[in-house]
Formats: structure tokens, sequence, C-alpha cells
């Protein structure tokens, strides 16, 4: 019997955002998103049993985040009829909940710790659609490489191309260590109620994903960056236009967007895309990385880099 499995799992970083539920309760999203794995930012995540009387969890999270890991484990204990509490280790190699998604990668490491806990043996659909149900970020990051979720009343994701097949290079501008004051649920919720901007971003959202999986199938570097700037910032000009407002970038986020625009004009292709949070993403050829990175950590207000490539397939081992 499998006494603890440990799953390291990657986050990922939207091209194509998902932003707005169209089931709340089953955290369906309301759109496809398209996505690439980060293959340096981990949540490393051990799973066993614990006869304790309760789950017992040590992690990095915050109180309601916590509650939020029981209800799933409940889920669990209901979907497959398990009377037993788990214990639970977990920890991120990246700052916790400040735009950097340790819910993607901390929901894929339980959903694939359970999996193999339990010997469910469930296939990649039925792995993101479980990762899904703690955080609709994390049905992708139960793979590595290129990932996009199908949209439907049980939404799931599939891997659309391996890492291997297109080399980017990925350098994470950290603009503040800080946990962000929304959460990316409420913060969607905010804006798919009030921001006159939201029905619109529903509307233009296939036309994004379409010309997004067309240039990556072409492996076409200004077609994805045009498509993913543009849809990051559709969806924060949802965000800020919701009432109340909310408005995740610092002054260093605006900054790091302006040097992208000035590597662009240099004639270096770079693209910047931005979860919720002030933190931002920039993508390039890997044979541009290291230049990039220097010009991007000498912009003020940036506190330091994290250089990574895209990949982040997920690693499992069994004690
Ligand atoms: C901006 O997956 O964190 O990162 O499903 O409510 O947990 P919940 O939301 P979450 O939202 C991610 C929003 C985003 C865009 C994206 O990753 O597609």
């Amino acid at each position: 019997m499998t006494n603890s499995v440990t799953v390291s799992a990657a986050s990922n970083i939207a091209l194509v955002k998902y932003w707005g539920k169209r089931d709340t309760a089953a955290n369906d999203p309301a759109t496809a998103s398209l996505s690439i794995g980060l293959e340096d930012l981990r949540t490393t995540t051990t799973i066993g049993f614990s006869d304790a009387g309760d789950d017992q969890v040590i992690s990095p999270m915050n109180e309601a985040s916590t509650a939020r890991l029981i209800r799933f484990l409940d889920r669990v204990r209901e979907t497959w009829n398990i009377d037993r509490n788990f214990s639970i280790e977990t920890s991120n190699n990246f700052p916790t909940g400040s735009g950097l998604a340790s819910s993607a990668s901390g929901f894929a490491a339980l959903a694939l710790g359970i999996n193999q806990l339990l010997g469910l043996e469930l296939s990649g659909m039925e792995l993101s659609r479980l990762a899904r149900r703690g955080s609709g970020s994390a049905a992708r990051s139960v793979y590595g490489g290129f990932v996009e979720v199908i949209p439907s009343d049980d939404a799931w994701a599939n891997r659309i191309l391996p890492a291997d097949e297109w080399p980017l290079s990925v350098i994470v501008a950290i603009t503040s260590e800080a946990s962000k004051q929304t959460g990316s649920t409420e913060a969607m919720q905010i804006s798919a109620d009030t921001s006159p901007f939201y029905k619109q971003w529903l509307a233009t959202h296939q036309h994004d994903m379409t010309t997004a999986k067309a240039a990556i199938e072409a492996r076409d570097f200004a077609a994805l960056a045009a498509v993913s700037e543009h849809n990051c910032l559709k969806m924060h000009a949802t965000i800020m236009t919701g009432q109340p407002s909310v408005l995740y970038w610092l002054p260093a986020t605006v900054a790091v967007m302006h040097q992208v625009l000035a590597l662009r004009e240099a004639g270096i292709p770079a693209f910047f895309t931005i979860d919720a949070g002030s933190q931002v993403k920039v993508i390039c050829q890997a044979g541009d990385a290291d230049r990039v990175n220097q010009s991007i950590s000498a912009v003020d207000g940036v506190i330091r880099t994290l250089v990574t490539r895209v990949g982040g397939e997920p690693l499992i081992s069994v004690a």
C-alpha cells in the first residue's frame, strides 16, 4: 500500500486568460484559456493519510486558502467514498498568493497526489477536472508545455504542444513580495457582476483563442505576442472597470511593460503578460533570455527576476 506521495507541480501562466465562471459552485470557467507551464516555479506537496481525527495541513497558505483546501478534500472523500483524513505538507519555491499562480500548482499537485495515493488511475481529462474544482487555472498545471482549457459544463484541459517543440523563455519580474489584496476568485466575480466590459470580454474570447492556437501551430512569435498582450490588457481593463475597481498594477508593473515595448523597438522580440497581481511575466525566445533578463532587471521597482522556460511536467514519487 502507498504510504505517502510527493508531487512537484509547476505553476502556469495564461496567454489567453480565464476570467469569469459559468458555474461558481462547480468552479466551471466561462471561457477557454491557453497557458504555458513554468518549469522552475513549483509547488511540492506530500500527501498521506492521517489518524489524527481531522486533516493535518502544513502550508504557507492563509486561513481562507486552507479552508478551500479542506473543502476540496471533503469533495474527494464524498466522490470516492473515502472515510479517512489526510496529512498534507506543501511548499512553494516562489511567493505565495501574489499573482504567480500558486493555486494552480497547488491544486494540480493535490489532484495528482490524491490520484496516486488512492490508486484512482484517472485520465488526464479527469485529473484536470479534479484540479479545476480547486482552482480553474489548476486544470492546466496537471500537464507541462502549452495547454488549453476546453470550456463545457465540466471543463477540462488538454496539452496542445510539448514544451520542447517551441523553446521559449520566461522572465518573471517580481515587483512585490506581498500577498494581493483581492484574490482572483473575488475579483472575477466583481468583473462579471459590474464591469461594462465583461460581456465584450466573453464575446471576443474565442477569437483570441483561435488566433493564439494558430500562432503556436505556426511557431509565429510576433502573432502570439500580439494576441497575448491584447488579451492581457483586455482582462485588466475589465478588472479595473468593475465596481469596486481592482487595480493590480504597481508603478513597476507599468515600467516593465514599457521596457518590453522598448526591447521590441530595439529589435528584440518579447512580450508581457500579467495575471491577478503586480508581477509581470516577459516571454522571449530562448536565445534572447539573458539580454531580456538584464534589461528587465534594471527597471526601477523590480525587486528581482526569476528566469525560467516553458516546461512544467509534473514529477511524482511514491514512498
Ligand atoms: C488571472 O484559477 O486563481 O490567473 O478558479 O477562482 O481559483 P479560481 O481562479 P484562478 O484564476 C486565474 C486567473 C488568472 C488567469 C488565468 O490563469 O487564466
